[in-house]
């Protein structure tokens, strides 16, 4: 099984962008479309591959103006608009929640790397395993195979996890035109829609001759959800190479800060998930018990030495 590259060009710049409509739905999931102007310094046109992401300007109650890292879930070229699916957890997606049509922005992007292409092999090889708000970037990716003209048999399939049926109804529609019914593995935490418990336990419900065949597994979700599929990939989907699209605390978003740094499995200095992901094999990454190792701003001071105050100018960086 060959490795695909993950790294992308940088089509960084910092876009002005409108809002077309932002609506709820009963759950509290939010459904944000943004329409990108051209970029203010060299980007005429927005281009965005799947897994990448935007760093978006909100502004708090008190005029305070700060960004935060969001994906694609949908982009069409052609109009230059984007959506969004979020939810509303802080400050900043509480403001987000509060714009309307003709709002103005602006968004950094792209950012960061994309999901790897399965160039040479087919992508109904792939499985695309999705909790909740996670669903953006691997439905974006299965869009963009659809946009390269994979057909119904081509498809990857596709498990999505949400804890209600609510949840998941007003994307079901756009799910449906992507992925072929039988390749769509819906499952709800309170059993309202499709398999009654969440990810990994709609894959134990698969038989292995449904499983063995896949040889990627690209997944995105909470943490503990994507935790739990990292570590029962080996029985469940022993020929899978897993990849994570992680959704860190991203502070800037642009490599200034260290916070958000995840450790490596094999030594070596913390990653920034905003330079060196959000999309990593997920070998590569350290796991522990509860989850990902988010080394954290004390961990990351630990661990570059560029903050050890005590090193000499000889010794130090
Ligand atoms: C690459 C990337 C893509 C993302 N795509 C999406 C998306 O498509 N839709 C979406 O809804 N969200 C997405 N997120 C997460 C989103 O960025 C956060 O929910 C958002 O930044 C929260 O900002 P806030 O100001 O509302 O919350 P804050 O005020 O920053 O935080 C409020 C509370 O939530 C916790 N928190 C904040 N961010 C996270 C996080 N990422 N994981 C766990 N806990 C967190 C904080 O610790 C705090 O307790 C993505 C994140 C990344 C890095
Ligand atoms: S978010 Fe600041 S370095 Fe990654």
């Amino acid at each position: 099984m060959s490795i695909p590259s993950m790294r992308t060009e940088a089509l960084l710049d910092e876009f002005a962008v409108r809002v077309v409509f932002n609506t709820s739905s009963p759950t509290g999931l939010f459904h944000l479309r943004l329409a990108f102007e051209s970029g203010r310094f060299h980007q005429k046109h927005h281009h965005v591959q799947a897994g990448q992401f935007l760093m978006l300007d909100v502004q708090d109650a008190n005029g305070f103006r700060f960004r935060r890292p969001y994906s694609l879930m949908s982009w069409n070229a052609e109009t230059q608009e984007g959506d969004i699916i979020y939810k509303v957890v802080g400050e900043g997606s509480k403001a987000l929640s509060h714009w309307q049509a003709g709002q103005k922005s602006v968004a950094l992007s792209s950012l960061g790397n994309a999901f790897p292409t399965v160039a040479g092999q087919n992508p109904r090889h792939t499985i695309l395993l999705a909790g909740g708000v996670g669903l953006a970037p691997l439905i974006l990716w299965a869009e963009e195979g659809r946009q390269k003209g994979w057909q119904d048999d081509d498809m990857p399939t596709l498990v999505f996890g949400v804890r209600s049926q609510a949840e998941a109804q007003s994307l079901l529609p756009h799910l449906a035109r992507l992925i072929p019914l039988d390749k769509l593995l819906l499952c709800s935490d309170d059993g309202s829609l499709g398999f009654h418990g969440h990810v990994v336990a709609c894959l134990e419900d698969q038989t292995p001759e449904e499983l063995d065949h896949f040889e990627h597994a690209f997944v995105c979700g909470p943490t503990p959800m994507m935790n739990a599929c990292v570590k029962t990939a080996p029985q469940l989907l022993p020929n899978a190479n897993v990849y994570v699209s992680l959704e860190n605390h991203m502070p800037c978003g642009t490599r200034a800060c260290f916070g958000c740094v995840v450790g490596q499995a094999h030594g070596g200095l913390p990653l920034k998930v905003c330079e060196a992901g959000p999309v990593f094999e997920a070998s590569q990454l350290l796991w522990g018990e509860k989850g990902l190792d988010t080394v954290g701003f004390a961990g990351a001071c630990d661990a570059f030495p560029v903050f050890d105050t005590t090193t000499s100018a000889e010794g130090g960086v």
